[in-house]
């Protein structure tokens, strides 16, 4: 992966004048799509998973390689961590470790959300580590926060970290979820910290300032199914 990444540029230099309206709608929809079959048979790879030993989940969503994943799983070995992402050429450059605390699926990340929301299922933490930026201003709604399912974010709950090289994104995320009742922190990732990501290794060698979005949606111990829900 090359070192010398431009900055985002965007004919976008604030924030969206529609985000409010955007997210405002979307909150007040709840959307839900009919989920496609491959998504559908990767979430029981994570039941199936999730049965075999109960564990509390930590989500590493548009896991690119899933280079975070396995570095999650040793920072949280009592969980099950599971990278999401809907390459499949991204995930075949996994470099696989010897951990048994963590799962890659090839999927739709907005699928699994909605299905684990469905079954009552909750993350204790989330990562989102650069989420393509969407930099054009007539792709908000491509943006996590744009997002027509955006508020299964808020219901998978969680210490929720998002993290971006671009500052209007960071900006933009933290609005969306202010305006979803949810209180944050943005702030500049830390200079000297190790990266998470081969994404991150590559904005940082290329000396792009690093932001991050965290939030505590609310932590809920254990996975007990519940009754499905909407
Ligand atoms: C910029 S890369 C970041 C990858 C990784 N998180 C990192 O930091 O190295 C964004 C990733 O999001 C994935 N992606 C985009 N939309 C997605 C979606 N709806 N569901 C799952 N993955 C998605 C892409 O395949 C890509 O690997």
């Amino acid at each position: 992966m090359h070192a010398n990444s431009s900055p985002v540029s965007s004919n976008q230099q604030q924030l969206h004048p529609r985000l409010a309206e955007i997210v405002n709608r979307h909150l007040r929809a709840a959307h839900r799509a009919e989920i496609v079959a491959h998504n559908l048979s990767a979430y029981e790879t994570l039941r199936e998973s999730l049965a075999a030993r109960p564990r509390p989940l930590v989500l590493d969503s548009f896991c690119g390689t899933g280079h975070s994943t396995a570095a999650l799983a040793e920072r949280h070995p009592g969980h099950l961590v599971v990278g999401i992402d809907k390459s499949a050429q991204r995930l075949a450059k996994h470099p696989y470790t010897d951990r048994d605390n963590y799962l890659l699926l090839r999927a739709d990340c907005e699928d699994i959300w909605q299905l684990l929301v469905r079954d009552g299922l909750r993350a204790e933490f989330h990562y989102i580590l650069y989420p393509n930026p969407w930099p054009k201003a007539r792709h908000l709604q491509r943006r996590v926060h744009g997002h027509a399912r955006f508020p299964l974010l808020l219901q998978l709950g969680g210490a929720l970290e998002l993290r971006s090289n671009w500052q209007i994104y960071i900006e933009e995320f933290g609005v969306a979820m202010h305006l979803a009742g949810q209180r944050g922190r943005v702030s500049r990732l830390a200079a000297g910290e190790t990266d998470l990501s081969l994404f991150e290794r590559k904005y940082r060698r290329s000396g792009h300032d690093l932001w991050v979005y965290t939030a505590n949606i609310g932590l809920k111990l254990g996975n007990q199914p519940a009754n499905n829900m909407p």
